[in-house]
């Protein structure tokens, strides 16, 4: 070899094992696609699986968290891909059977706790990257977090099977070719993965979503989801795109609409970290919604109200809170506890971060629970430009400087009147629901009598025909 040609070969050498290094460490263990596990990072997140499956304070999508639904509470499982306590003899078969159709791998059925019923429309595509990411994105956690014990018959999991037939569609997601592609887009991420209607859709007495009623507002635990159809003074029929997109990205929409509970969640864990053109869709899709219109609204429920305060009724008065030995009344709980950050007369801060108690949804809204929530749970929203804290004033029940039921109605009851929808009013019992985190169902009440009642009809029918048979032998 000439002098020339050593260093030459050298070098190509070098490079070939560089390049299949390279090669190598591009390529994830078992040959994943690393591409197709950042892409199911994504779907995860624009789902916002994280949403139930991690516990505040525990490990990602380790389980436990406790749902409270109509029935009873549900706990979340841990999805990590452990073997002992999660899904990690999960196929990707098994596990597309889960997220799409609710069934376990053993073939137990879930509860619709988890919204299959939206993410039935996931592509086999975003399926594969999801499985990747759960498989090979996510650490796993040998913990097996509590179990579900809903009351008789709601533990019979079968029971789902009969649900499933009647709500569950098998229709996958087709585009509409009449519609844009930014609309297309739009309707498979809000139908699909971002499942706005399981909060946004009221429920039936079977707990189903009212399709004829799309997003036109539903209870969500001690939350409201309110109508966000296109209907002008129901809906959000005046918000422009661009007020949209900024609610949904940030939860801040100065001085109409902020994001508390679940919506708050939902914008810190998921909607904030969307690209823009898919909140761009997702709002393009949602202004087309087709109005739902409550005949008890004249205007939006940002329109209500105007500055003011009774403090002119008050000077002199002493009496803060219930201990003082009078009453307080609202205007005072008002001005001791909350004209701190929302200003003496609700008008907020200059700068917005306080908003305004006029002209703002929750005070407009015919639906009590959001005012009385926000109350007792206060707001905390975390995003990438901050965060939103009020704090709670009544969640801890045993806590004596909290407030008690009795001064949430007060004071809900003078925000109502002094900056908002004078027509709604809050009752001790509205009060309670919230506090419970959320109306119950009769539904295992009237189960368990059906139970009951077929129980007694057979037991009926095995007697008669015991004393058939009896009749018969002897006169025989
Ligand atoms: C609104 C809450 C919620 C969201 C969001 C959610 N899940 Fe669930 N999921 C649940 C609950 C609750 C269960 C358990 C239900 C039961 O025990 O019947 C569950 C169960 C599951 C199971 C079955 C595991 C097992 O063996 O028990 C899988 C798999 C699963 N979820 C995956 C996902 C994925 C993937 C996402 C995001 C695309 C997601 N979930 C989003 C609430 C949720
Ligand atoms: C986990 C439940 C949940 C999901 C999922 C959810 N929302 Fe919400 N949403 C709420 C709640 C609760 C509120 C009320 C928040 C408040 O007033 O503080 C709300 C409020 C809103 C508002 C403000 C309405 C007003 O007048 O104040 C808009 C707009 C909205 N949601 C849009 C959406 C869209 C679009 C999606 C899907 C991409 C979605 N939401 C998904 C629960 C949810
Ligand atoms: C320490 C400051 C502070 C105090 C005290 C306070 N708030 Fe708030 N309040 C906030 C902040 C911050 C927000 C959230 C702003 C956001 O979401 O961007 C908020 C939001 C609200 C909202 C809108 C919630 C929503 O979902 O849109 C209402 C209504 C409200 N507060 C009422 C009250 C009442 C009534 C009191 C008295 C019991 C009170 N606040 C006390 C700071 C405060």
């Amino acid at each position: 070899m000439t002098r020339l040609a050593r260093p030459f070969v050298v070098a190509v050498v070098l490079l070939l094992a560089v390049g299949t290094m390279s090669a190598c460490l591009a390529a994830e263990p078992n040959g994943v696609d690393p591409d197709s596990i950042k892409r199911g990072a994504y779907l995860a997140t624009a789902s916002d699986c994280a949403a139930c499956h991690t516990a505040p304070g525990g490990l990602a999508f380790a389980g436990g968290l406790p749902i409270a639904s109509p029935v009873g509470t549900i706990f979340s499982t841990n999805i990590t891909p452990s073997a002992s306590a999660g899904i990690g003899n999960y196929s990707e078969v098994d596990f597309a059977r889960a997220v799409r159709r609710g069934v376990r791998k053993d073939g137990g059925n879930l509860y619709p706790a988890m919204p299959y019923t939206s993410y039935r429309l996931l592509t086999d595509a975003d399926i594969h990257d999801l499985y990747n990411y759960f498989r090979h994105g996510v650490a796993a956690v040998d913990l097996v977090p509590r179990r579900t014990a809903l009351p008789f018959p709601m533990n019979i999991r079968a029971s789902m099977i009969g649900w499933n037939l009647l709500f569950l569609s098998s229709a996958s997601f087709v585009a509409d070719p009449h519609q844009s592609a930014d609309w297309n887009r739009g309707a498979y991420l809000a139908n699909g993965p971002a499942h706005c209607s399981t909060c946004h859709t009221p429920r039936g007495f079977l707990m189903q979503e009212l399709s004829g009623s799309n997003l036109a507002g539903g209870q969500v635990g001690p939350w409201f989801a309110p109508n966000i159809t296109s209907d002008a003074s129901s809906g959000i029929g005046s918000w422009t795109q661009q007020e949209l997109v900024q609610y949904l990205r940030t939860g801040s929409l100065p001085p109409k609409a902020r994001a508390a509970g679940s919506m708050g969640e939902a914008v810190e864990h998921s909607f904030q970290y969307l690209t823009s053109a898919d909140v761009a869709a997702i709002a393009t899709y949602i202004r087309a919604i087709p109005a739902v219109h409550d005949g008890s609204d004249s205007q939006s429920r940002f329109g209500y109200g105007t500055a003011g305060s009774m403090l002119g009724t008050l000077r002199g008065a002493n009496g803060i809170r219930s201990d003082t030995g009078t009453s307080p009344t609202g205007a005072e709980l008002f001005l001791s506890n909350c004209a701190s950050c929302h200003a003496s007369r609700g008008q907020g801060s200059k700068d917005d971060y306080y908003p305004s108690l006029f002209h703002n949804s929750v005070t407009g809204a015919a639906n009590s629970s959001n005012l009385i929530a926000t109350i007792l749970y206060g707001v905390d929203r975390k995003i990438s430009s901050g965060q939103a804290y009020m704090p709670g004033f009544g969640g801890h029940k045993t806590d004596p400087s909290q407030f008690n039921d009795n001064e949430i109605v007060l004071l809900a009851n003078y925000v109502f009147q002094q900056y908002g929808r004078a027509g709604t009013t809050v009752s001790r019992g509205d009060v309670a629901v919230v506090r419970q985190g959320g109306p119950s169902s009769s539904l295992v009440l009237l189960a368990q009598i059906g139970v009951a009642a077929a129980a007694c009809v057979l037991l009926l029918l095995v007697l008669f025909l015991i004393f058939r048979a009896a009749r018969r032998r002897r006169t025989a």
